[in-house]
């Protein structure tokens, strides 16, 4: 594929400054690390550019801190853990540096991980003046946080625009590419499964992935306003009134198989019971919270005819062993599937973890919001500077867009 952006691997980087953007905004319960995924996929990135004999300064948010408001001061933000994790992982000390913005003598060193950029004024409002700040530190700007790509803030699109030289990492290149073999010109028929609790949250996903795949499964609460949508009975399940219609048209538009059979349970607590029912007996007080066996063995096939698979969200309330079942039994057909298959978003790669298909999928992408954004169809800014930089770049070389001469 012809380059569209410049890529960390063009560049010479032996003594350089460099500054890489990362998405290490990993999930924590208790201050401990519940999932290194993002951190270990960083891994191939900073572990290159080390060898390149790069200094390294490593940069990432984590969570949504106040901006302007001292670390110190909202210790849970702090990327401490992570710090401490990648020295694991790396087999060496990575060092946190919290006051970074005007530059010391810790770039120096090796490798550091720059304290939360979130807390920095102007961060989100992608401030000129703090992107620039950040630029000054760098001789070379990396930008390998897919997941953050949808976010224009000043350490994503601003310092890919004011850096003296701003390029692609490994991860945002890898990242880009397994999706655009996905959704570009995939080997059909292609199958998408979207779960999740709202179809509010992700109608302007169905509505552009409804135009792309040859059938799509709907599940979790998205699968209750279709339930609706066609006349049955949802109980005292989640879902939508205002979205019926929408439901509706969708499923004129693309194949949309719906459960035969779900489990529904009095409440959802770790001890709540589960009970299998065909779809059409919901009781007013059922919420449903799974999909059956019956329904499992069909989507099963589904799985097993499809040629390509993109797999956003989980089918039920999975995060409850007993109401699991259909998660589990949709994990392990796209593992067993021949299709090229593609999954993201933080609930995915939960039931990814816990069904322990990890090995089985063809690309996991980092992204949640990143992921359905691209899906979308939407410009990611952070990936667009970087694209725009590259065509100016090559303009002023006398080259063509593609590389031609
Ligand atoms: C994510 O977890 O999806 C990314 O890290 C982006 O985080 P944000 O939604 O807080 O910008």
């Amino acid at each position: 594929m012809t380059p569209t952006v410049l890529n960390l691997e063009d560049l010479p980087l032996e003594q350089k400054r460099v500054l890489i953007r990362e998405d290490l905004n990993v999930p924590l319960e208790n201050g401990q690390i519940s999932s290194d995924a993002r951190i270990r996929a960083a891994l191939p990135t900073l572990q290159y550019a080390l060898e390149q004999g790069a200094r390294l300064m490593v940069m990432s948010h984590l969570g949504r801190p106040d901006e302007g408001v001292p670390i110190g001061k909202q210790q849970q933000f702090s990327l401490q853990p992570v710090a401490d994790r990648l020295s694991e992982l790396l087999n060496r000390n990575v060092p946190l540096v919290t006051d970074w913005l005007d530059g010391g003598d810790w770039q120096q060193q090796a490798i550091v991980l720059l304290e939360n950029v979130r807390v920095n004024k102007g961060e989100k409002s992608n401030s000129e003046e703090l992107a620039r700040r950040m630029a000054a530190l760098c001789d070379v700007f990396v930008m390998d946080a897919f997941a953050t790509a949808h976010r224009a803030q000043a350490s994503t699109q601003g310092l890919a625009q004011y850096a003296r030289i701003a390029c692609a990492g490994p991860l945002l290149s890898a990242e880009l590419a397994a999706l655009e073999r996905a959704l570009s010109n995939p080997l059909r028929p292609m199958l998408a499964i979207v779960g999740g609790s709202k179809v509010s949250g992700k109608l302007t996903v169905l509505d552009a992935i409804a135009s792309k795949v040859e059938k799509l499964i709907v599940g979790g609460g998205i699968a209750n306003t279709f339930l609706a949508a066609a006349g049955y009975e949802v109980g005292a399940s989640l879902y939508e009134k205002d979205l019926l219609e929408a439901a509706r048209t969708l499923m004129q538009r693309v194949a949309i198989p719906l459960p035969r059979d779900i489990v529904v349970a009095k409440e959802i607590s770790p001890v709540a019971k589960a009970t299998v029912k065909a779809v059409g007996e919901v009781a007013v007080d059922d919420m449903i919270v799974d999909v059956g066996p019956a329904s499992s063995a069909m989507f099963a096939d589904d799985v097993g005819s499809a040629n390509t698979i993109l797999w956003n969200g989980p089918l039920g309330v999975f995060e409850q062993d007993q109401f699991g079942s259909g998660t589990k039994a949709l994990a392990h057909a796209i593992a067993d599937a021949g299709a090229y298959t593609l999954a993201g978003g933080g609930d995915t790669l939960a039931a990814i973890d816990k069904y322990g298909v990890k090995e089985k999928i063809s690309y996991i992408s980092t992204g949640g919001g990143a992921f359905l954004e691209f899906v979308e169809g939407k410009v990611l800014p952070a990936v667009e500077i970087l694209q725009q930089r590259y065509a100016q770049m090559n303009e002023a070389k006398g080259v063509s867009p593609k590389g031609a001469q």
